[in-house]
């Protein structure tokens, strides 16, 4: 157990503040025993994966706890699929490239994406036409109060656009050890829908893409538009791509005919949140060492030693704005500590 722990390491955003106690754990026994001290029993928590997916605005006032539990473990298989078990402490994008590389498919879309496998779950993580959901099979879990394992199934997850039960109703209830995930062997079933994915694999003149070349084009693309986070400090998208009725988006198009957006059911349609703020002019902005992505408006960055709560102060700013201009309120997709 640490007292007074710079957390600057330990966020992709580079934030640097403090954990009143730290405390990582490498297995579920480890866990157990920091489950006996008064730390965890009197303080609040929170656990960290790859700290991909948060802002902290101020020293945090808690035990934080770091899912360091690594491994990966086949469970069974047949012909056509393969059950993968994957500790939570694994880093994400690795995991993926091991798939590729023994060519399991369904996870190749999800290439690229910071953080760790158990927080993959949390808010569903999807990319060009995938969501973790599709491929995911149960995860087990630490309940915190009762102290035991717990396993989840796909539908007890209740998973959702960036959404699970452990971001609503089982917040903070629950720790993340393991997710096991059922994919996909020759053959594959490759979902090169999303339109970026199709321009890159028609660059590259490719005929018959495998699994390995859809993971390629995806790298390509997001190391074109999304910062690298070891370079500069970010948490991906920092909103949600808003979803409104066709009504509201009939009127909106007819004043904005380029609004850039997806249709998702009969009633609904997506918008970019990404167009939107570059519209109304955010794009690119800094503000000393902060401020708005120049290649994805929906990134916001820490160019080195920025405040976290400037940085929240910033994004209120553009949530207004939005909803100013557009009529539309902004939802933050980044958990603000
Ligand atoms: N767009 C703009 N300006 C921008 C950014 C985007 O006009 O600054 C337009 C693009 O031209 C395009 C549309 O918006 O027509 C969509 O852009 P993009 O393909 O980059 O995807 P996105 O909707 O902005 C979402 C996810 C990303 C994910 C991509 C690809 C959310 C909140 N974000 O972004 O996820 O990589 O789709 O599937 O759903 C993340 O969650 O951290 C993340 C990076």
């Amino acid at each position: 157990m640490e007292k007074n722990k710079s957390l600057l390491k330990y966020n992709t955003f580079a934030i640097d503040v403090d954990a009143k106690y730290f405390a990582s754990f490498t297995s579920f026994n480890d866990l157990k025993e920091i489950a006996t001290t008064k730390e965890f029993i009197n303080e609040n928590l929170l656990v960290l994966g790859g700290g991909s997916n948060l802002l902290l605005t101020k020293n945090v006032d808690a035990l934080v706890l770091k899912n360091d539990i690594l491994g990966i473990q086949i469970l069974k298989e047949n012909k056509s699929t393969i059950d993968i078990s994957v500790g939570a402490g694994e880093n994400w994008h690795e995991f993926v490239m091991f798939c590729v590389k023994n060519n399991y498919g369904g996870l190749e879309n999800l290439s690229l994406i910071p953080g760790n496998v158990g927080a993959a779950p949390m808010q569903n993580i999807g990319a060009y036409g995938s969501e973790i959901k599709d491929t995911f099979l149960y995860l087990e879990a630490f309940n915190i109060e009762k102290l035991q394992l717990e396993s989840f199934t796909n539908k007890d997850c209740q998973f959702g656009y960036r959404e699970s039960i452990f971001k609503k109703e089982l917040k903070n209830k629950f720790i993340i050890l393991k997710v096991v995930f059922r994919l996909n062997k020759t053959p594959h079933q490759l979902n090169t829908n999303y339109g970026d994915i199709l321009k890159e694999i028609e660059l590259l003149n490719i005929k018959n893409p495998t699994i390995k070349d859809v993971s390629n084009a995806v790298i390509k693309i997001r190391t074109r538009k999304l910062p690298d986070p070891k370079k500069i400090g970010n948490s991906g998208s920092f909103f949600k791509n808003p979803i409104i009725s066709k009504n509201d988006f009939l009127k909106l198009e007819t004043k904005y005919p380029k609004i850039a957006h997806y249709l998702i059911s009969e009633n609904e349609v997506k918008i970019a949140a990404g167009w939107l703020i570059e519209k109304a002019g955010w794009k690119g902005k800094t503000i000393n060492n902060f401020g708005v992505h120049k290649n994805q408006a929906l990134v916001l960055v820490n160019y080195g030693g920025a405040n976290g709560s400037e940085i929240h102060e910033l994004s209120n700013e553009i949530i207004a704005d939005i909803n100013l201009k557009f009529n539309i309120k902004l939802e933050k997709e980044v958990n603000i500590i």
